[in-house]
Formats: structure tokens, C-alpha cells, sequence
């Protein structure tokens, strides 16, 4: 992980110093390093290679950063991990810029590789984070598609990317097919806990824990899991409350009226059970995870025990 670090400081050019700021800043404000970290540890469960393993884990979080920066513009967010955004601080088209400038660094350090199968997987991954956050889009304030959509989004917007890093680790590794099989569905079932875990976050967390502000998904009209599970179980809140007057009246409401709406449907979510119903979810999801990581039989191996302890951490995680 040190190396991928001293790796991530070397993008840039050395002729553009303004370039070379912006990246610092992006680069260096302390991520989970959870994807890289899931890639070098599935290499290590095979055969493990430094030379591709930390130049697709450096790829794997220079996408991650360049989704974030697109991210932070499509939804107009103020912070991100504690600091102002891209976008609040410099506006879209920096942002949109910047974001491709690490999404294609990430693909040259993905070709450095040589490995046509992980080329195509970063490839697919990439088209998929792209159609998962157009369906966030299309379906932001249209919640007729209820959890079969956010399934849908979940799996391409997130649980692509960690399927990726660790997918990439193992094909890199040499692994059977049997065995890339198994870290597939590790990868799927830890991105969506990660997911979850961030939705619920989202709704109950510490802002200054979390690094941005509580209730975005709302506020910009997206439902995410015990948003959806509190509605299933009040369907009158379709029509009327704060649920149904953020949608409905969003293009009138004052700013103050929406922040009470965002307000009072939080309450509603944080004193019913749909919490603990989510996190319910995302523990099965990761008992699906570890039961994957099982299924590979191979000596005794101290990074199988890590990327374990990785299944914990994204679920107990509050930032
Ligand atoms: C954060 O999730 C966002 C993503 C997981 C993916 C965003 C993907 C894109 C913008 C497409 C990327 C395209 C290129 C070319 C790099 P979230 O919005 O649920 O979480 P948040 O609350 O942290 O914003
Ligand atoms: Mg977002």
C-alpha cells in the first residue's frame, strides 16, 4: 500500500503546476484505500506479482477518485471527505476535466498490466459506473422502480468496482477459474454491504465523521435501501408527507421548507426499523462475502484473514 501511494503522487506533468495542485488535493485528502487494498490482498492469495498487482491497485483507486470528482458534479455537493469538492471549489468543467484526466491515467496504468482480460473487465466496470449513475439520474425523484432499481444501480454505480479490484487481483494472480469465480462473488457481495453501509450512512451518520453532509440522497431525491423499506411499510407517505412533498414539490418549495422535509422523513426512517433492517441486509451480504472467500482452497494465508477483516470493517465502518 506504501507503494501504491508513492505511486499515486507521481501522476501528473511535470510542466503544469496548477494540474499538479489540483491532483494533490484530490489525491492526497485520506480515502478508505479499501478497493487497492482488496486488489494487492487478492493477488497475494494467489501468485502475487508487484510489478501488475500495485499498477492495476493504483488504477483501481485513480477510478475510484475519478468517479468521485464526476460524482461530486452531477450532484452538486459541497464536501467530500471532510473538504470542499472539485466542483465547489473550481466548477463543473475542472471537475469534468480533472475527472477524466485520472480516469485516464487509471487506464494506462490498467494497459501497464498487458492483460487483455483485466483491460476488458476496467473497461466494462467503467461503462457500468457510467450507466448506474445515469440511472440515478433518470430515477431521482421517480421512485416507481422501488429496490429492484436500487439493486440495479447498487451493483453498476459500486459493487462493479470492488468486483473489479479483486476480480483483477486474482486474474492477475493466475487463479482457476473456480477460484476467480469465488472472488467474484466476494467482490459483488462486499461492494453492495459497502453500499449499504454508505446509504445508511448517509442517513444516520456523523457528519464530521462521514466527511460530507447527512441526507444528501433525499435532498436530491434519490431513495436508497431503508428509505425504501420505511416506504414500503407506510405506502400512505407516497401521497402525502414529507416523502411525497419533497418530490412533488420540489420545484416551489423554499429552501428552509425542504430542509424541514429532509428533516422530518429522517426522523421517520431513524426511529422505525428500517435501519436496523438495512444493516440486517448488509450482513447478510457479507456472510455471502465471506462464505465466497471459503470456497478458495488454497495453504494457509495470512491475506485471506485480511480481506476478511476488510468484510468487517466496510460493514462496521461510520465514515
Ligand atoms: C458515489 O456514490 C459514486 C459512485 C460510486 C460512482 C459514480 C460514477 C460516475 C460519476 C461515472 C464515472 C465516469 C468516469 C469517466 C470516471 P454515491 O453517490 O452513492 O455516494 P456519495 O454519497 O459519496 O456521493
Ligand atoms: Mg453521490
Amino acid at each position: 500500500m506504501a507503494e501504491v501511494e508513492r505511486r499515486l503522487r507521481t501522476i501528473g506533468e511535470d510542466d503544469f503546476p496548477w494540474l499538479d495542485e489540483l491532483l494533490r488535493y484530490i489525491l492526497a485528502t485520506p480515502g478508505k484505500r479499501a478497493r487497492p487494498a482488496v486488489t494487492l490482498l487478492a493477488g497475494h492469495l494467489f501468485d502475487f506479482d508487484p510489478d501488475v498487482h500495485i499498477s492495476m491497485a493504483v488504477a483501481v483507486e485513480l477510478l475510484h477518485t475519478a468517479s468521485l470528482v464526476h460524482d461530486d458534479s452531477v450532484d452538486k455537493a459541497p464536501l467530500r471527505r471532510g473538504v470542499a469538492t472539485i466542483t465547489a471549489r473550481h466548477g463543473d468543467a475542472v471537475a469534468l476535466l480533472l475527472g477524466d484526466y485520472l480516469f485516464a491515467s487509471s487506464a494506462e496504468m490498467v494497459c501497464a498490466t498487458n492483460n487483455v482480460r483485466v483491460i476488458t473487465l476496467f473497461s466494462r466496470t467503467l461503462r457500468l459506473l457510467a450507466d448506474g449513475e445515469l440511472r440515478e439520474i433518470q430515477q431521482a425523484f421517480d421512485w416507481t422502480g422501488g429496490l429492484e432499481e436500487y439493486w440495479a444501480r447498487v451493483e453498476r454505480k459500486t459493487a462493479s468496482l470492488f468486483t473489479t479490484a479483486a476480480v483483477s487481483g486474482a486474474v492477475l494472480g493466475a487463479a482457476t477459474e473456480t477460484e476467480i469465480d469465488a472472488v467474484t462473488e466476494y467482490g459483488m457481495s462486499l461492494g453492495t454491504a459497502f453500499q449499504v453501509v454508505d446509504d445508511i450512512l448517509d442517513l444516520q451518520g456523523d457528519a464530521s465523521e462521514v466527511g460530507k453532509p447527512i441526507g444528501s440522497d433525499l435532498r436530491g431525491g434519490i431513495l436508497t435501501l431503508p428509505a425504501l423499506l420505511y416506504l414500503g411499510d407506510h405506502p400512505e407517505l407516497n401521497e402525502k408527507g414529507p416523502f411525497a412533498r419533497l418530490r412533488d414539490e420540489r420545484e416551489t418549495m423554499t429552501e428552509p421548507d425542504r430542509e424541514q422535509c429532509v428533516d422530518e422523513a429522517l426522523h421517520l426512517i431513524r426511529d422505525s426499523d428500517a435501519v436496523e433492517n438495512s444493516y440486517a441486509v448488509a450482513n447478510r451480504l457479507a456472510d455471502r462475502a465471506r462464505q465466497a472467500l471459503g470456497k478458495i482452497n488454497r495453504p494457509a494465508n495470512p491475506a485471506l484473514q485480511s480481506l476478511m477483516d476488510i468484510i468487517d470493517f466496510v460493514v462496521q465502518r461510520h465514515s
